[in-house]
């Protein structure tokens, strides 16, 4: 059976908060080292306005994305309940049957530094996520994709490829912006 962990381990950062670990099935997902949260703060300037972001991991984006100051609302998109489960508690956010409207998608909701944050239980890659969230949320004005664990995996471009794509049309066309993890590394292709 597939299992999520949040481990807080005796280990400081430099700022002195925990180390903390998310593993899904004993592999680690995503920490909380200083590295991480330096490369998030390099690429979370640019979010404005409407947000999406695809993978909420241990929420560090999410937090960060929350703290800029040209920021309205945010939308998460995680295909791991039991990931939302653990790490949305953590940050403020409630369980609902119903967020959004027409389609009445199941998920977590609340402020985060003043900022609405929904958090969808659903797959980025679903072929029908557009028109689920079209329905649901107005148009993106930057999109942060973190949903991969190695950007030079013959299948990262090819999945980052057909995300871009699918979720061109929810993008807004003048000022919208599709950022992704280590987006330089997954254009290159595999194995550069
Ligand atoms: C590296 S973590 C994201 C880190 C996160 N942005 C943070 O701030 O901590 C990747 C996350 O993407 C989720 N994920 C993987 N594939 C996905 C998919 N197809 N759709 C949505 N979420 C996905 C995983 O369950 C995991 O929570």
């Amino acid at each position: 059976m597939s299992k999520v962990e949040l481990q807080t381990t005796p280990i400081k950062n430099e700022d002195g908060s925990p180390y903390i670990v998310l593993t899904i099935d004993d592999e680690i997902w995503m920490t909380n080292n200083d590295e991480e949260k330096e490369y998030i703060k390099s690429v979370v300037w640019k979010a404005k306005w409407n947000c999406l972001i695809a993978g909420l991991g241990l929420g560090l984006v999410v937090r960060e994305c929350a703290k800029q100051k040209n920021v309205d609302r945010i939308v998460i998109i995680e295909s791991r309940p039991d990931v939302c489960d653990l790490v949305c508690p953590t940050l403020g956010l409630k369980y609902s049957e119903g967020i959004g409207c027409a389609l009445n998608m199941k998920g977590w909701t609340g402020k985060i530094n003043g900022k609405v944050v929904n958090v969808y239980v659903d797959d980025i890659l679903d072929e029908n996520i557009v028109e689920k969230l079209y329905v649901n949320e107005p148009r993106f004005d930057w999109v942060y994709l973190d949903i991969w664990m190695e950007p030079d995996d013959p299948n990262t471009l090819d999945e980052y490829n057909t995300i871009c794509k699918n979720i061109k049309k929810i993008v807004d066309p003048l000022v919208g912006e599709i950022d992704a993890w280590q987006k330089k590394k997954i254009l290159a292709g595999p194995g550069v």
